[in-house]
C-alpha cells in the first residue's frame, strides 16, 4: 500500500470504528468525505473496497458475540454505502454526459442523413472518408463503391486541376469561395456541383477536407431557359428598332416629299412656315434614329460595349441634361450575352435615374480584374429604402428585378448601395473568362 493509501485507510478505519460505537451522522459525513477524497485522488472503487474489507476485519476481531458481530456487518455496510456515494454521483454525471453526447450525435446523424446536399469528408491524400445517403440520390452510385478510394475519377477532368489546388487550399487552412465542379455519376452523365469546402480539425491540426456539394443542374437549366428567353427578347427588340429605323424613316421621307411639293405651290412667306416645320420633322428623324439605336445599337455588336455605352449615355444626357460619365474599360470584348446583358442593365439603371432620382450626374465606372467585371453605376440623387422596396413584391416594377434576372442567366450579382436622400449605387459584378482569347474586333 502507498503511504497516501495507507493514511486513507487508517482515517477510514478510524471513521468506522467512531461510527459503530454510536458517532451517527457526523461519522457517516467522515466516509462521504473519505469516498470524495479518494476519487479526487483517482483511486477506484475496488481500492474502496479493499480499505473497507481490512477495516471490517479489523472491526469484527472485536466483536464478542455472534449478535454483535452481525450488527458490526451491518453498520459497515451502511458505512461503505456512504463512502461511495461520490463515486456513484460522478458515475452519474458521466452517465448522463454521455446521453447527451450520445443525442447530440444522433441529432447530427440525422441532420447529415436526411440533407439534401451531399456532405463528405477526404482525408489529406484526397481519399473519401465519408459519404450521406445523399450521395447516392443524387449520382446513383452507391456509397462503399466510393469510400476509401480517391475522389479525382468523380471530377471532370477539365476541372481536376482546380479541384486539386482548391484540396491543398483546403488543407492549408482557407476556406475557398463557392466553386462549380462537373461530377460523374453512375450512368456516366456529368452533373455540374456547387462545392463548399473548409479545414477537416482534430486537436487543432488540418486533418483532411470537410465538404458540402449541391446539384445545381436545375439552377442551370432555369438560368439557361432565362438566356434564351433574353435572346428571344433581343431579337423582338432589334426588329422594333429596325422598323423604327427604317420603316419609320422611311415615312418621314415620303412626308419629306410631300411637304417639298406643297411648298412649291405655295407664296414664299407661307413656304417660309413649311421649312420651319420640315426642320422639326428632320429632328424627329435624328431622335428615331438615335432611340432605334439606342434600343439595339450595332456599335455594341461592332465596337464593343464601352463605345455602345458612351453613344447611350450621349442620348440620354442629351434629352434629359443629366451629366452621365463613362469610366475605366471593360477589357476585352465578352461574350455577345454577357455584352448585351451589361447594356441592358446600364440602360435600365438610367432610365430609373432619370425617372426616380432627381440626380444631376451620373457615373458609369468599370473595373476588371483577372475573373471578375465590375460595373458600377452610382447616381447623385435622392436614393430610396432598397429593403422596402424588395419588400414590395409583386408591386414593384420590373426594372430591378429585370437586372437581377439578367445578371443570374450570365452568373453575375447585384448589389445595391441606396439610402434616402444619399444617392444610389448599383454594383454589378460579372464573371469573366480569365485568359480569354476573344479579340477586340467586330462581331459577324
Ligand atoms: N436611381 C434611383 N434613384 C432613386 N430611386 C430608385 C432608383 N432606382 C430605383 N429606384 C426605386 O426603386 C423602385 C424600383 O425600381 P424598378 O424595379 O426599376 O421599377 P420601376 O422603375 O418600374 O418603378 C423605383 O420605383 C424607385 O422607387
Ligand atoms: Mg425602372
Amino acid at each position: 500500500m502507498n503511504p497516501e493509501l495507507r493514511e486513507l485507510a487508517q482515517r477510514y478505519a478510524g471513521a468506522l470504528h467512531d461510527y459503530l460505537v454510536g458517532r451517527g451522522e457526523a461519522a457517516l459525513q467522515e466516509a462521504y468525505d473519505l469516498g470524495r477524497k479518494a476519487l479526487g485522488q483517482g483511486l477506484g472503487v475496488h481500492d474502496l473496497a479493499t480499505i473497507q474489507h481490512r477495516a471490517l476485519l479489523k472491526a469484527l476481531l472485536t466483536a464478542r458475540t455472534r449478535k454483535e458481530a452481525s450488527r458490526t456487518i451491518r453498520g459497515a455496510s451502511k458505512f461503505f454505502v456512504e463512502s461511495l456515494l461520490a463515486f456513484e454521483m460522478s458515475h452519474r454525471r458521466s452517465q448522463e454526459v454521455n446521453a447527451a453526447l450520445r443525442e447530440s450525435e444522433q441529432r447530427y446523424r440525422g441532420l447529415v442523413d436526411t440533407a439534401r446536399d451531399v456532405i463528405y469528408t477526404l482525408s489529406t491524400d484526397g481519399t473519401i472518408k465519408s459519404l450521406n445517403p445523399a450521395f447516392e440520390t443524387i449520382t446513383g452510385w452507391s456509397r462503399t463503391e466510393w469510400i476509401g478510394k480517391r475522389f479525382s475519377p468523380l471530377v471532370h477532368p477539365d476541372d481536376l486541376p482546380r479541384a486539386a489546388e482548391l484540396h491543398r487550399a483546403v488543407l492549408e487552412g482557407q476556406v475557398p469561395p463557392k466553386f462549380e465542379l462537373g461530377i460523374l455519376t453512375k450512368s456516366g452523365a456529368w452533373i455540374p456541383g456547387e462545392f463548399v469546402a473548409t479545414p477537416l480539425v482534430q486537436d487543432a491540426r488540418v486533418v483532411g477536407v470537410l465538404g458540402v456539394a449541391r446539384d445545381i443542374t436545375d439552377r442551370k437549366r432555369a438560368a439557361e431557359a432565362l438566356r434564351h428567353l433574353n435572346e428571344g427578347l433581343e431579337e423582338e427588340v432589334k426588329r422594333i428598332a429596325h422598323a423604327l429605323h427604317d420603316e419609320a424613316g422611311q415615312l418621314l421621307a415620303s412626308v419629306h416629299i410631300g411637304l417639298a411639293e406643297i411648298a412649291r405651290d405655295l407664296p414664299s412667306h407661307t413656304a417660309q412656315r413649311l421649312e420651319d416645320v420640315r426642320g422639326l420633322l428632320d429632328k424627329i428623324e435624328e431622335q428615331l434614329r438615335h432611340l432605334s439605336h439606342e434600343l439595339r445599337p450595332t456599335i455594341l455588336d461592332d465596337l464593343g460595349l464601352r463605345p455602345a455605352l458612351e453613344f447611350l449615355a450621349d442620348g440620354v444626357s442629351r434629352r434629359t441634361g443629366l451629366k452621365i460619365a463613362v469610366e475605366g474599360a471593360p477589357g476585352k470584348r465578352l461574350p455577345a450575352p454577357t455584352e448585351t446583358a451589361l447594356y441592358r442593365i446600364v440602360q435600365e439603371a438610367l432610365t430609373n435615374v432619370t425617372k426616380h432620382a432627381q440626380a444631376t450626374g451620373v457615373s458609369i465606372r468599370f473595373t476588371r480584374s483577372r475573373r471578375l467585371l465590375r460595373c458600377v453605376v452610382q447616381d447623385n440623387g435622392v436614393g430610396f429604402d432598397v429593403s422596402a422596396v424588395s419588400a414590395r413584391r409583386g408591386a414593384r416594377g420590373l426594372g430591378l428585378t429585370g437586372i437581377q434576372e439578367r445578371l443570374h442567366a450570365i452568373g453575375g450579382t447585384l448589389d445595391i448601395v441606396a439610402a434616402p436622400r444619399n444617392g444610389t449605387e448599383l454594383i454589378i459584378n460579372v464573371p469573366v473568362e480569365a485568359d480569354s482569347a476573344e479579340s477586340d474586333s467586330p462581331r459577324g
